[in-house]
């Protein structure tokens, strides 16, 4: 009833809809319309209220409700099932608490669907790759995952890492009109700092997928309050390089319906384009680098990646070495 009182003082912000009228249309009592104007207010949206002309909804806050990304979103199943939360230790942590364990409770009919989003204002225990904590401050970025429940085999589940990178990539360039790089395996950069990362992790038996949770985390507001000082050089927002604030609400609808568009064009046979379009936003490629693994380091030519999204690199010595994972500078 909330999210429809909503839908209708959202269908004309300009003027006033009597409670009356509400009444009428939603067949409830004025109480009851009192009442959600009430926790509507409390949830930071501004609606004037005068006795003569009803409600007016005069702001909508920066938060990532569900019915705000629900409301106009186009997608057919990614997002159609939204838990938010204010504050979560990871939203890879809790997608995979919702998908049940090892695809057991799925048969019991306990776990949630394909599509299903996770989205946090912060986490306090944000993780990145290789072990990392990832910087998740309350508002200031889109700290998001993804279920999904794809019938593939094991060897190809990497490729989503890449195929998320592209759909993020897209997604920004249309809401934001700034043009990412994709730095190996799946960061995106702007001017060598990075804007987003990606955490891809699953739930695999011998030969099947239970599921993949697709981490995304991009830093919307500005870097100065947003990234801890000793690693601001290495960082940046979209915030900070367009001059603007960034509606989050709108990114996290594009990277939705980017991504579904991606995966199901993944899951019929495109990930050739696919990665095709993933190099020619590459920036790691054709070029002199350095890859650091856990226990070394390698330098060489980054000649290319492969369908697995390894990258191979020509070393000084002329062997060449694939990578599955590492940093590259
Ligand atoms: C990286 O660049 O190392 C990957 C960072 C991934 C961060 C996102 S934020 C949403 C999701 N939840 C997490 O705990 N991590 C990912």
């Amino acid at each position: 009833m909330k999210n429809r009182i909503l839908e209708l003082l959202k269908f004309d912000r300009e003027s006033y809809i009597s409670g009356e009228e509400i009444c009428r249309i939603l067949g409830v009592s004025r109480t009851a319309v009192w009442k959600h104007i009430q926790v509507l207010r409390d949830e930071g949206y501004k609606i004037l209220s005068m006795p003569s002309k009803g409600y007016c909804l005069t702001a909508i806050p920066d938060r990532l409700y569900p019915e705000e990304i629900m409301s106009g979103l186009l997608t057919k199943s990614l997002g159609r099932d939204v838990r938010y939360f204010e504050i979560v230790d990871s939203t890879n942590n809790k997608a995979k608490e919702l998908a049940g364990f090892k695809g057991l409770s799925h048969e019991a009919g306990l776990t949630a669907a394909e599509g299903m989003l996770v989205i946090a204002e912060e986490q306090t225990g944000g993780r990145g790759r290789l072990g990392r904590s990832w910087h998740a401050p309350y508002g200031k970025g889109i700290w998001m995952s993804v279920l999904l429940r794809p019938q593939v085999c094991l060897e190809i589940v990497y490729q989503m890492t890449m195929i998320t990178a592209v759909a993020v990539m897209r997604a920004v360039r249309e809401v934001c009109g700034i043009a990412p790089e994709i730095k190996w395996p799946n960061d995106l950069q702007y001017e060598g700092k990075k804007l987003c990362g990606i955490l891809t992790e699953m739930s695999a038996e011998a030969d099947r997928v239970n599921y993949i949770v697709v981490g995304i985390g991009i830093n919307t507001a500005s870097a100065g309050d947003l990234i801890p000082p000793q690693i601001t050089h290495q960082m940046t927002s979209l915030s900070e390089i367009t001059g603007k604030p960034v509606s989050r609400v709108k990114l996290v609808q594009e990277v939705l319906q980017e991504l579904e568009a991606c995966y199901d064009s993944w899951l019929a046979g495109g990930f050739p384009e696919l990665l095709e379009e993933w190099k020619s936003h590459c920036n790691s490629l054709n070029r002199q680098v350095a890859v650091k693994t856990l226990h070394e380091v390698y330098t060489g030519w980054s000649m290319d990646v492969n369908s697995d999204g390894a990258l191979l690199l020509k070393l000084d010595n002329g062997e060449i070495k694939k990578f599955v994972s590492g940093d590259v500078s």
